[in-house]
């Protein structure tokens, strides 16, 4: 049997990790500001996170949610204390896909509306209503087609007030990441999360805030659409969730009432990846790891401003983005392959930061040096000075 080859990869083979480090079959060792595609929160392999899944895999791994499993109750009040939202209620589920999948469904639900309103550039997934709501048609089926979807420039208020003007009585939800990641760390601005919030209340509409990539403390905060003081009525969340452990989840505000049987899920909520959850956010809580992701990443934006030759430093926290010129088109590669640094992309000339929250101000040092090294390279083989 062969795999079915829908991945561009790097040809390199990961065999260990550990923190802000992975290993290659080689025994070459990768500084990984790309966090695996900021999945990693608390590092690669933490000790706490591995004793937790370790202890729950001897006691059991999985039963079905036909029985109560205390674990998610015990998940849901430490979410509740870490992120500041006591008074939502938690829905467990696999995926950021299936998160948002689930959020856009309950909304419907809720209000009895089809429309979803979402935004250039989006990303939401890859199940039916998110990649629907996702701005690249390329990944749009023919069987995902809906005309549900009204697509808006990102950040434009005007646009959203005629659109609720126009639509208001049939939209169903407004989903809407607070940092594009997919889409090249574009930020929301504060007035517009806010002006969403005003016509959803207006129009009783329902937030859904697609934290997948940018929540769980990845932007200083632990949702990013915190800057902007607003509360969403859906947070949907999964990546650093489990920090590697396959997990995703839903907030929901109170107002919106569960009915048996609207929501459901083999293996959300399983024992184990409550397990994972927990020393994740134990692991947040304990090492005060969102203060410093807030404190490293300004300190890291502001070195990479002061940086000649990238241009366009964007972001909060640890999810930061620039521009790479056409003379750095290599840059990604020649820092993966030189310095052995992994980063992440954004198509066609982004480069995204999404490191561990947990990566020290040494690896930070590493990576501004070997950046460095590599513009400067760049610059001599073009005989540019700088
Ligand atoms: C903002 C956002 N939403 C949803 C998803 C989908 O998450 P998953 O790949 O876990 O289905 C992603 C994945 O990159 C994402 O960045």
């Amino acid at each position: 049997m062969t795999l079915f080859d829908v991945y561009p990869i790097n040809n390199i083979t990961i065999t260990k990790a550990q923190g802000s480090y992975v290993w290659d079959d080689n025994g070459t060792r990768y500084l990984d500001m790309y966090g695996g595609h900021a999945v990693i929160s608390i590092g690669h392999t933490h000790p706490h996170w591995v004793a937790g899944i370790e202890e729950q895999l001897r006691k059991i791994a999985f039963y079905s949610n036909s029985v109560n499993i205390p674990l998610q109750q015990q998940l849901a009040e430490k979410l509740g204390k870490v992120s500041g939202k006591q008074d939502y209620q938690l829905f467990l589920c696999n995926s950021g896909a299936e998160a948002n999948e689930n959020a856009l469904k309950l909304a419907s639900f809720h209000n009895g509306r089809k429309k979803v309103v979402a935004f250039n550039k989006s990303f939401h997934g890859r199940t039916s209503l998110a990649v629907a709501a996702t701005d690249n048609p390329k990944i749009v089926a023919p069987v995902n087609e809906t005309d549900n979807i009204i697509f808006l420039p990102f950040n434009d208020e005007q646009a959203l007030e005629e659109c609720f003007t126009r639509y208001g009585k049939t939209i169903s939800s407004v989903i809407i990441e607070a940092i594009q990641g997919v889409g090249g760390i574009i930020e929301a601005t504060e007035s517009f999360l806010k002006k969403i919030r005003s016509l959803c209340n207006d129009y009783h509409a329902v937030y859904i805030a697609d934290s997948v990539q940018d929540g769980y403390g990845r932007s200083g905060s632990f949702f990013a659409h915190d800057y902007a003081g607003v509360h969403a009525d859906i947070y949907t969340m999964a990546k650093g969730m489990g920090n590697g452990f396959p997990v995703g989840g839903i907030l929901i505000a109170r107002h919106i009432e569960p009915k048996h049987g609207m929501l459901g899920t083999t293996f959300g909520g399983n024992h184990l990846a409550c397990a994972a959850a927990l020393a994740v956010l134990e692991v947040i809580e304990n090492e005060n790891l969102i203060k410093h992701a807030k404190q490293l990443g300004e300190d890291l934006f502001e070195r990479l401003t002061r940086t000649e030759g990238i241009e366009n430093v964007r972001g909060r926290g640890l999810m930061i983005g620039f521009d790479v010129p056409e003379e750095l088109k290599d840059l990604r590669k020649n820092l993966l392959y030189n310095q052995h640094i992994f980063t992440g992309e954004a198509k066609p000339n982004v480069i995204r930061l999404l490191p561990s929250l947990a990566i020290s101000n040494v690896q930070a040092d590493e990576f501004m040096d070997a950046l460095q090294e590599e513009i400067e390279v760049a610059a001599a083989l073009k005989g540019v000075e700088r």
